[in-house]
């Protein structure tokens, strides 16, 4: 049966995705009913696992600004003068303002010039993919800064990012935008996100005239309520996985595909092998047997004399009732221990009654943020991650459609710069249901989607 006639009979809304990474976000966009027909990356690597993953869609992997006009000429071949339902677009966001806007702004208006970041502009090209191809819903999805983020309009004004879509979408389209904890939305991952929203229907302006969310309600709080559960924990997303150990490879690994951990050097097992749970290695105290003294300093920061918030560098790294070495994180310095720099969330471990903090490309290192396990010593495996990111719930295969290996840190990549989609699935049926005029198939049980042919066309 062909796409049309598809659509047609089921009825179901389609999507284009721009941005699309390794296509975690469009797992959502698909388990909430919306077809996927086209999606663009710029990174090979990337495209592939989307290719692997969505045989239904055309992938175009390439610069989205040299691949617009193919995005849109495959977009509308399929679509073959139906409606598009909807374009999720998820610019990069490591070029996004950490600065206030208003700050910025004023700068501008006193004539100081910003310095903006060229990535930012990558989203004028998703605007003009929109304004081409006029979907039902647009959904872009990004990190909080991009609410502060300024660029360069088309008439060289310095406006921010929001305000020149807002205004390059014009008339046909109203919006707003919002940032959303996924954590409330039933994921075991803390994650904040900018979620914004343009439609053009007639119920969608009257939401927006009203000043009322267009986003579904959360389901999950901290403080639950009579209409909200819990938030879920990490060790309730990690029941049952079976027990690993940094100290050597044999039991630094299992059978199960992706549950293994980088093995810890001798020291490191040391300083995390004596972290207790809830803490950071560097807090650990005296582990002499004949002294277990307990209330040496603890490591923490200060401001310096410029106001920088810097690590100490007098924490203790010897006990100071008996002097022997503390497990805590130290580098060899002319032969002498000396304290490693580090923050404090540096080995430090995740809690396991809460959900984990955002899983960044950086999981797999014991030395960065709260990345140690709530309680056996090391790292999360990749099998956690996907877990905690929710992708274990749908179904989703870590291989390229080109049979070439997929590394650790591609997927680690991919995991970092995306958030976990049983959340925005939610926020994908919430929208379909409410604001589209083409009816939405029910959304296929987390999970439970039913496998497609495989081999995607990857476009180059
Ligand atoms: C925030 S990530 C997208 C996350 C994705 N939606 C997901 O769910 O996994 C942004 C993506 O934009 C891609 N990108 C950056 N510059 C691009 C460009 N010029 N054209 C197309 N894609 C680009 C990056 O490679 C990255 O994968």
């Amino acid at each position: 049966m062909d796409y049309k006639s598809q659509k047609m009979t089921h009825g179901m809304p389609t999507g284009i995705s721009l941005f699309s990474g390794g296509g975690i976000g469009d797992l959502a966009m698909r388990a909430a009913g919306i077809q996927l027909l086209v999606a663009n990356e710029l990174l090979e690597d990337r495209s592939q696992v989307v290719a692997e993953n969505f045989p239904e869609a055309q992938v175009v992997s390439g610069d989205i600004a040299e691949k617009k006009q193919e995005i849109i000429d495959r977009t509308r071949k399929l679509l073959q003068g139906s409606a598009l339902d909807v374009v999720f677009a998820t610019p990069p966001c490591q070029g996004m303002s950490k600065n206030g806007r208003g700050k910025l702004l004023n700068g501008v208006r006193k004539g100081v010039k910003p310095t903006l970041d060229p990535r930012n502009q990558l989203v004028l090209h998703a605007v003009e993919i929109i304004n081409a191809l006029k979907p039902e819903l647009v959904v872009f999805e990004n990190v909080p800064e991009m609410e502060n983020t300024l660029i360069t309009a088309r008439d060289g004004s310095i406006r921010g990012m929001l305000d020149v879509v807002r205004d390059e979408l014009g008339p046909d389209y109203a919006g707003r935008w919002e940032v959303v904890e996924f954590a409330d939305y039933g994921v075991p991952q803390r994650r904040q996100r900018l979620i914004t929203v343009f439609g053009r229907s007639q119920s969608v302006r009257d939401a927006v005239c009203r000043g009322h969310s267009l986003l579904p309600a959360r389901t999950h709080a901290q403080s639950p309520s009579l209409f909200q559960r819990p938030w879920i924990t990490v060790d309730e997303a990690l029941q049952g996985v079976r027990p690993l150990d940094a100290r050597d490879p044999t039991t630094a690994l299992s059978s199960i595909p992706f549950h293994v951990v980088p093995v810890l050097d001798e020291r490191k097992y040391f300083w995390v092998s004596n972290t207790p749970p809830g803490k950071g290695a560097f807090d650990n105290q005296c582990v002499n047997p004949a002294c277990r003294f307990q209330a040496n300093p603890t490591h923490g920061s200060q401001h310096n004399s410029l106001g920088i918030n810097r690590s100490r560098t007098d924490t203790p790294i010897h006990c100071v009732r008996c002097g022997a070495l503390l497990p805590r994180p130290s580098v060899e310095q002319h032969g002498q221990p000396r304290l490693m720099a580090g923050f404090t969330s540096a080995y430090k471990r995740m809690r396991g009654d809460m959900p984990a903090s955002a899983l960044t490309r950086n999981l797999s290192y014991a030395c960065s943020d709260q990345k140690l396990h709530p309680r056996e010593n090391r790292v999360l495996s990749l099998f956690e991650a996907f877990r905690l990111h929710t992708v274990s719930d749908f179904d989703f295969t870590w291989r390229r459609a080109d049979g070439k290996k997929l590394s650790d840190k591609t997927i680690r990549e991919i995991i970092g710069e995306s958030i976990p989609p049983r959340g925005l699935q939610k926020i994908f049926a919430h929208l379909c249901s409410l604001y589209l005029t083409t009816v939405a198939v029910k959304a296929p049980r987390e999970g439970g989607r039913q496998r497609l042919p495989r081999k995607a066309p990857l476009v180059a």
